[in-house]
């Protein structure tokens, strides 16, 4: 296991009607923001206990927070927290609406051009403080330091991290995810099976509890993805989804392990290009970097298809090919195709694709650093 330092500092508040508690946790004189996205919040009654627990504070609300939050809208936001004196966002819907917030809250105090936030890791040192209502299960944005940001005018999608915006709070009520659209449900347990894989399939350091616990999230997952999709309304399943979704990105599983990523940062160029939605471009891309990284993975893969998909064959190639297979099957399941086709899209544009990620990645990609352009390629070949 590698050295690690570890703190969560975020306050998770679970269960069914806890969205009432946010008033305890909230300065009493804070000035607050209410971020939201595009209604969701407003038709599922999010939004009215939000704006009852509320009652007694200072609050306005800026909404339109668009699914793949964009730079445009939120420096429109980012006008309204200097003009306001805000000091307190709240973030009330999914990942992108609380990605939005964090970069609102770190742009609004940051001094020089926020666009260099993403595009330079330019170092944060102050934020407005940020908490979240959150009603996706599928980033664990709403117990990480991370966000990512579109930008409409370049066709970029970027990401940053940073301790100081992990959010103060977050309530995960499992009865308000019980009006996600299908596809959303499903994105959702394909991006947290997605992350729980970049933090898990790379080459084993004996570090037993992040393995062990990295396997019970994709057997949760697992578990409960179909049943979310056959019965929205079981709150054991969505209680299940939820809590998978949060621990499969707080860095539970990712202190003292090598990492991948690369999965996401091909992913986040074919969201830029296609308008794909992250998880769609998730499981395109990692069932064929699985078969181009088999022999990188092999031991991890092994262990991945004894453990979680409970091969109990001799064979260490068919073990391989098994956990390949299923991976790829158990997305097709959730109704999230795994190929190019199936989006319509062709090779045509690849090239532009590869650019873009050598501007942003500079082919470093990959637990041994070893994904280069060609590899990337014939990834993305294999994928159509
Ligand atoms: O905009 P509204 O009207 O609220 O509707 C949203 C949106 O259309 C809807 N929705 C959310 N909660 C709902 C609901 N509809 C009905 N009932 C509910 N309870 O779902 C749609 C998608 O929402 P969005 O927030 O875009 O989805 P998600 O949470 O999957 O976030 C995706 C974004 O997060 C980034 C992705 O790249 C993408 O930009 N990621 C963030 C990460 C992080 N911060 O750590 C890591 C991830 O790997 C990912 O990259
Ligand atoms: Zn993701």
């Amino acid at each position: 296991m590698f050295n690690f330092t570890f703190q969560l500092p975020t306050l998770a508040i679970f269960g069914q009607g806890q969205i009432k508690k946010i008033s305890q946790h909230i300065p009493k004189n804070a000035r607050i923001l209410v971020t939201t996205g595009g209604g969701s919040v407003k038709k599922n009654g999010v939004f009215s206990q939000v704006e009852a627990a509320l009652a007694d504070f200072e609050w306005i609300e800026f909404s339109g927070i668009e699914p793949n939050p964009t730079y445009e809208t939120l420096m429109n936001a980012v006008e309204l927290v200097k003009k306001e004196n805000i000091d307190f966002i709240l973030a009330v819907g999914g990942g992108s609406v609380l990605d939005g917030s964090k970069f609102i809250a770190s742009a609004a105090l940051f001094n020089g051009a926020p666009w260099d936030i993403l595009a330079k890791h330019a170092p944060i040192t102050e934020t407005i403080p940020v908490a979240t209502v959150m009603t996706l299960p599928a980033t664990g944005s709403e117990m990480n330091g991370y966000a990512v940001i579109s930008r409409k005018e370049t066709g970029d999608k970027l990401s940053f991290a940073s301790e100081l915006v992990r959010p103060v709070f977050a309530v995960l009520d499992p009865t308000t995810t019980y009006s996600l659209p299908e596809r959303q449900t499903a994105n959702g347990v394909v991006d947290a099976f997605v992350h729980t894989f970049e933090q898990y399939m790379t080459y084993p350091v004996n570090a037993k509890i992040q393995d062990r616990f990295a396997e019970g999230v994709f057997q949760t997952l697992i578990e409960e993805g179909p049943k979310a999709l056959q019965n929205p309304a079981d709150y054991d399943v969505r209680a299940n989804i939820m809590w998978s979704a949060t621990m499969a990105l707080n860095n539970i599983l990712s202190v003292g392990v090598p990492q991948d990523w690369a999965s996401h940062a091909i992913g986040h160029e074919l969201t830029a290009l296609y308008g794909l939605d992250h998880a769609q471009t998730l499981a395109i891309v990692v069932p064929s970097l699985m078969m181009h990284q088999k022999i990188h993975k092999r031991a991890k893969i092994i262990q991945f298809a004894q453990r979680v998909w409970q091969f109990n064959g001799e064979n260490a190639d068919e073990a391989v090919d098994y956990a390949i297979q299923r991976t790829r099957e158990f997305f097709e399941q959730m109704g999230v195709k795994t190929r190019f086709r199936d989006y319509s899209i062709d090779d045509s544009q690849f090239s532009v694709i590869l650019d873009k990620l050598e501007q942003h990645q500079g082919y470093n990609l990959g637990e041994h650093k070893n994904l280069d352009r060609q590899a990337v390629k014939e990834i993305l070949y294999a994928a159509l």
